[in-house]
């Protein structure tokens, strides 16, 4: 089996983490127990994105030194991580000590190779983008420029910087992010494509003057200056993978990495960052996953348009971190941005989670109880219920290999929804020998747990200890065991929410 790097953005912490940056944290939790549970090594990366102008501001406004702020609010992101049942391998903050050490050896590396040259830049700034934008990007609104993300008002800096050659780089990395499924889905290729296609790569400033943004980590050979946050920021993923400090570690894990990002920092992961990767001599990552956002009102959820929804209050009204991790599976989308609607979640959380699974477990888990004392023996496999189970599996893993998490989700359901249906038929409560029955419907949930257990670790793990099952790994698998298994009832796991 391979190895596999997954890794999230690693967030601003000016503020404590909303479902925005919930949602690509459990998906790529999920899609980090899956490939676990096919057998591959996995390692899953997420942090904060601590230095910068932003976090400057937020600090100096609460008072506090910009790194008493930023450990406080990392403590926090990583509470709520560790509330959804992110099993991350690491937590990186850009302030780690080796982490700056790897950017300071960098920013060196490409001095020496003579890609840096120094300049003035004069441009319009969106702080909570922390990116300078072009007269064909923002907005105009009342005669001020607006950030087309933000729709805040932009700021004029002017000022010394130093510069990164990339606009020799065009062509080559034009070539790359062609490349099939280097940039996925396909759509977002095409959208760098086009800008490269229409702008080229331009040289980028990569410093600030510290007299401005002080909150950085300083150019080694200037230090008047600190590293620009962007590329302070991307280097973390050749931080996280132990490039230069744990060598069997970075060729284990380079290039088979997959970065998951929020359409908004495209250009960022691809562009720049395949130019940067290019400067250094590292292989180009193996693939970069887009996914859409999520809107509340039809604008892109975030703090700045003060439409943010609360992790704390789906967790409240939707009981536990599995629930929502599921109804996350169940919303995830690469293509299309999606509506935020209490009734949307509550309709997938009372038609898959309380009617079809629970109640499905339930019933399964009463009847064992009452009609079986409590043990299925093994007994004769169904023809019908494995071929079923077969082609669910096939799908399932076909699709979340693609990344389509929400169709994968709802192809598994269909097999709940399938014994479901078997149960209501075959009706076991009214069966001389309900044994048959139910050992086939226990021999489905096997494999219906055990492909939900990525999404819902700690209710697969429950819930198959009830049913005297184990999660198992993919391949180990097998439909038709000869065992007899010992059943307890199963409680009532997701009370049907009301209006
Ligand atoms: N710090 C940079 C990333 C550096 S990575 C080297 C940053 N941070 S952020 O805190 O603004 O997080 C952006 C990411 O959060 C998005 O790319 C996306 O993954 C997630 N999301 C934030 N709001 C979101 C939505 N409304 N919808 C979907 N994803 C959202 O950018």
């Amino acid at each position: 089996m391979g190895t596999v790097y997954i890794t999230t953005p690693i967030y601003y912490p000016n503020d404590i983490p909303h479902m925005g940056h919930a949602y690509t944290t459990i998906v790529a939790d999920i899609m980090s127990r899956w490939f676990k549970l096919k057998g591959e090594e996995v390692y899953f990366l997420t942090g904060t994105d601590e230095h910068g102008l932003k976090l400057q501001r937020v600090a100096e406004k609460a008072g506090l030194k910009p790194k008493e702020f930023v450990d406080k609010m990392a403590a926090i992101f990583k509470d709520y991580w560790k509330k959804l049942e992110i099993e991350y391998s690491r937590f990186i903050r850009t302030t780690d000590a080796d982490h700056e050490e790897l950017v300071k050896y960098v920013l060196s590396e490409l001095w020496r190779r003579g890609y840096v040259y120094k300049g003035k830049y004069g441009g319009w700034y969106c702080t909570s983008c922390e990116r300078f934008y072009s007269s064909d990007e923002w907005v105009v609104k009342d005669s001020s420029k607006l950030c087309p993300i933000h729709l805040k008002e932009l700021e004029w800096f002017e000022e010394e910087t130093y510069f990164l050659k990339f606009s020799e780089l065009t062509e080559e990395i034009t070539r790359v992010l062609k490349e099939e499924d280097r940039v996925y889905p396909k759509q977002f290729a095409s959208e760098v494509l086009g800008k490269l296609r229409k702008e080229g790569l331009k040289d980028l400033s990569i410093t600030r003057p510290k007299s401005r943004v002080y909150w950085g980590v300083e150019v080694p050979w200037d230090s008047n200056h600190t590293v620009y946050v962007w590329i302070d920021a991307l280097l973390n993923y050749l931080t996280g993978a132990g490039f230069r400090s744990d060598e069997e570690k970075f060729r284990k894990f380079w290039p088979s990495v997959i970065h998951i990002i929020g359409k908004d920092i495209l250009w960022f992961h691809t562009a720049i960052w395949f130019a940067l990767l290019k400067m250094l001599g590292v292989e180009y990552p193996r693939k970069v996953v887009v996914h859409s956002f999520i809107l509340v009102k039809g604008l892109k959820m975030g703090k700045s348009l003060g439409n943010v929804v609360g992790i704390d209050d789906l967790l409240g009204r939707y009981g536990s971190a599995d629930a929502l991790r599921f109804i996350v599976a169940r919303i995830f989308t690469l293509d299309k941005d999606v509506e935020l609607t209490a009734s949307t979640l509550d309709s997938i959380y009372n038609a898959d989670l309380a009617d079809t699974f629970g109640n499905l477990l339930r019933r399964v888990s009463v009847l064992t109880v009452r009609k079986l004392n409590g043990i299925i023996e093994y007994d004769e496999v169904d023809g019908e219920v494995r071929e079923y189970v077969e082609v669910v599996m096939r799908k399932y893993s076909e699709l979340m290999d693609n990344f389509r998490i929400n169709e994968a989700s709802n192809t598994l359901f269909d097999l709940f929804r399938y014994l479901n249906s078997y149960l209501n038929r075959k009706e076991p409560w009214r069966e001389a020998r309900p044994n048959k029955t139910l050992y086939n419907i226990v021999e489905a949930l096997k494999y219906g747990l055990t492909l939900l257990h990525p999404i819902m670790p700690e209710t697969t793990q429950f819930v198959a200890k009830k049913l005297g099952l184990r999660i198992l790994k993919v391949s180990e698998l097998k439909f038709g065991e000869r065992v007899s298994r010992r059943v307890e009832e199963i409680p009532v796991l997701f009370r049907k929410l009301k209006g």
